[in-house]
């Protein structure tokens, strides 16, 4: 694709996939590679600039991660962040030491307004530190250009060689004009042109699937997720009918939504194929109360009518995959400290006979396969979907399922939804849902006694879905969801908003 290239290369700090978001945000187009990239292959891929991120480590230590001090004299303008500034200045000959205080979170920052990344922004404002070493002496040629209270190298430059570090961290939040500090360096210094946009990466993609297919016949498992729907669209937009999308309906989606997923692809030209599965899935599960068990049971399942829809298609020549970027960095380039494990239906590949795969969204953040979609013209409703879990209500349900349980979370989940986008809070809360409990208990209504279930609503604010806190949701807003849940759907009495973080508890309740 002709676009500017800027390298993010991974020391293992946290913020790293934080990093290329930014600049893609920004207009320019980056990939994250391990510090391990070999200088001969960057200086091949020739990118308008390169960042060098966070890590945990000491500068100073035999075993820390480091790159060749090559990178320095080609004439690529560095940003060096965190750990990456620290490197720089320490592979320069410079000298990094331990602090005496150690600097975390939101800090008092005095920048030089005369250094391009400045300019323009205000001399005093608050940055995201964390860090216990710190730049002690700088290397030839390098001045300061922004300070704290404890730290004299809050940020570094050699506007000469087009070198740049900052101890604190532009890509978080915290960071006041953090992105435009980025966007300064990737436009001031790199001399990006913003030719990252979506509208682009939809006709390069188009094409260049067009030209991989040729006349062969592909395969998309439609799960109704952002992701796979996406895909969906993309390839039906590059290669339509030669394009077929089974989408296995096992009858634990949420209200409306299966009929939303044929809605949203009716019309599109691919052959679009909606297998009713709810009795077999709904056979399978008689009697099943463990979480696993069903999880297992859905997903052995799901393989299984998907096997036997495909074997009526015959052999097909590619396989679609809804990956996308944060699954390829987390499984790919080396030092981070955590890695997700991914609970996407697995094993379709073994069970079908096609000769590849095609991942047409594996270099896209999510944001970017929500602005793909909306690009290729898919509707809000399937691109801002929150994410779902593969075995739908079925896991949010506790216990035993039954078709009378099915009904009371579908609506009572429709409610607690349809209340939080009344009150303007969907764009802020990460994932909301309703969960029903396996606890009954007596209330009371009208004169007569009840004993009914209890309902539980759960909505969390995260970036990463590794962490997060619950919504500080308005009582307001939480007392409407309740009224109604209780009034309008039978067998609630009570209603629980859950106010635990992750961890120690996780984002489903299963
Ligand atoms: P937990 O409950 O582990 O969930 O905190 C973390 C995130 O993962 C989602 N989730 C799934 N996503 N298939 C998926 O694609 C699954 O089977 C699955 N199970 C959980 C969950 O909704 C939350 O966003």
């Amino acid at each position: 694709m002709a676009h500017q290239l800027v390298l993010v290369i991974d020391f293992g700090g946290q913020y790293n996939q934080l990093i290329a978001r930014r600049i893609r945000e920004c207009g320019v187009y980056c990939e994250v590679k391990s510090y391990k990239m070999p200088i001969e292959e960057i200086k091949e891929l020739a990118p308008a600039g390169i960042i060098l991120t966070g890590g945990p480590n000491s500068v100073y230590l035999e075993s820390s991660p480091t790159i060749s001090p090559e990178i320095f004299s080609l004439g690529i303008p560095v940003l060096g962040i965190c750990y990456g500034c620290q490197l720089m200045a320490h592979l320069l000959g410079g000298k990094v030491a331990t602090t005496v205080t150690s600097e975390y979170g939101k800090t008092e920052t005095i920048y030089d307004t005369a250094s391009l990344l400045f300019d323009g922004l205000p001399e005093k404002a608050i940055s995201w530190m964390s860090h216990t070493d710190y730049i002690e002496r700088l290397p030839a040629g390098f001045a300061f250009s922004a300070r704290t209270a404890h730290c004299p190298a809050a940020a570094i430059e050699c506007p000469e060689r087009k070198l740049y570090g900052m101890q604190f961290h532009p890509e978080v939040n915290h960071t006041e004009n953090g992105t435009k500090m980025l966007k300064s360096f990737l436009y001031r210094v790199c001399g990006c042109v913003g030719d990252w946009t979506m509208e682009d990466y939809a006709q390069t993609a188009i094409a260049d699937i067009r030209e991989k297919v040729g006349d062969g016949k592909v395969l998309l498992a439609l799960s109704g997720g952002v992701d796979s729907s996406v895909a969906a669209a993309l390839l039906a937009r590059a290669v339509g009918d030669q394009l077929t999308c089974i989408f296995v309906d096992h009858g634990f989606m949420r209200k409306n939504e299966g009929d939303e997923v044929e809605a949203a692809f009716s019309g599109w030209g691919l052959n679009f194929i909606r297998v009713d599965a709810k009795d077999r899935f709904m056979g399978r599960l008689n009697g099943v109360s463990g979480p696993e068990t069903k999880r297992k049971i859905i997903g052995e399942e799901f393989i299984r009518v998907f096997e036997a829809e495909a074997k009526k298609i015959g052999a097909v020549d590619f396989l679609v995959q809804g990956t996308i970027y944060p699954d390829i960095i987390e499984s790919g380039t080396g030092d981070a400290a955590v890695i997700k494990s991914h609970h996407n239906v697995g094993g379709l590949p073994d069970y079908v006979d096609f000769k590849e795969i095609i991942e047409p969204l594996r270099m896209l953040f999510k944001d970017e396969v929500r602005a793909l979609g909306r690009e290729l013209g898919l509707s809000n409703v399937l691109v801002d979907r929150q994410p779902f879990p593969g075995p739908g209500l079925a896991i949010r349900i506790i216990g035993e399922i039954t078709e009378e349980k099915l009904e009371i979370l579908r609506d009572a989940d429709y409610i607690f939804r349809d209340e939080i986008s009344k009150a303007g809070l969907d764009k802020t809360i990460n994932q909301y849902f309703a969960v029903l409990t396996n606890n009954r208990s007596v209330g009371v209504m009208g004169d007569g006694r009840t004993y009914d279930y209890t309902l539980a609503l759960r909505a969390v604010e995260t970036t990463d879905f590794m962490t997060a806190e619950f919504s500080r949701i308005p009582y307001d807003v939480l007392a409407a969801a309740s009224n109604r849940i209780v009034n309008e759907v039978k067998s609630v009495n009570r209603v629980v908003y859950d106010i635990t973080t992750k961890p120690p508890a996780t984002i489903e309740w299963e």
